[in-house]
């Protein structure tokens, strides 16, 4: 899951300057994605989760860690996209909700990135997704996540890299 879990730190850290959106509101007047949502963020948080992801196809090749999924190349960039690409679609429907940016938005919030991903693999790449990630594996991740996104928001506000420390 690393190349789906970097991309929003490294967004939150490397992020700034021109919003997606670039500031236009929709129909109903609210910004469509928001300032927290940057072309920057989107564009440096997805390299990085395709680097990682291509440090652990490397990895896997000189050293051999018999229990982990294969990656390649269309796996890991699935991960990184779907999860940026959830983050901004959950900050769609955020914003539709009357939610300010940075606004609490409990399992959204922390499973935005797991959707994404997931839906992204199963739409090109089910093949990989099916013979890759055991059920256990998935609820794993589940269960996972929300537990690490917590610890690193937290760790984002207190290096004062976060606004808010969820
Ligand atoms: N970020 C970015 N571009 C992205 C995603 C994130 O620049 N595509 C940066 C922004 O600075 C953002 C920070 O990462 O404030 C934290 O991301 P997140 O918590 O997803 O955004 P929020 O500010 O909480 O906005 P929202 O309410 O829309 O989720
Ligand atoms: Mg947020």
């Amino acid at each position: 899951m690393l190349p789906a879990y970097l991309p929003n730190p490294v967004a939150a850290l490397c992020g700034g300057g021109t919003p997606i959106d670039l500031g236009k509101n929709y129909s109903d007047n609210r910004r469509l994605f928001g300032d927290g949502k940057t072309w920057r963020g989107l564009i440096v948080g997805i390299l990085a989760g395709v680097l990682i992801g291509l440090v652990q196809i490397w990895a896997s090749g000189t050293f051999s860690f018999g229990m982990l999924p294969q990656q390649t190349l269309l796996s890991v960039t699935l991960l990184a996209i779907g999860a940026l690409v959830g983050d901004l679609v959950k900050s769609f429907f955020k914003r539709r909700l009357g939610k300010e940016r940075g606004a609490k938005w409990p399992v959204a919030d922390q499973y935005d990135l797991v959707a994404g991903a997931f839906l992204l693999l199963l739409v090109f790449d089910p093949a990989w997704l099916f013979s890759q990630v055991t059920l256990a594996a998935f609820i794993c991740i589940l269960i996972i996540t929300p537990i690490l996104h917590r610890a690193v928001n937290i760790i984002g506000f207190l290096v004062k890299v976060k606004e808010v420390p969820w």
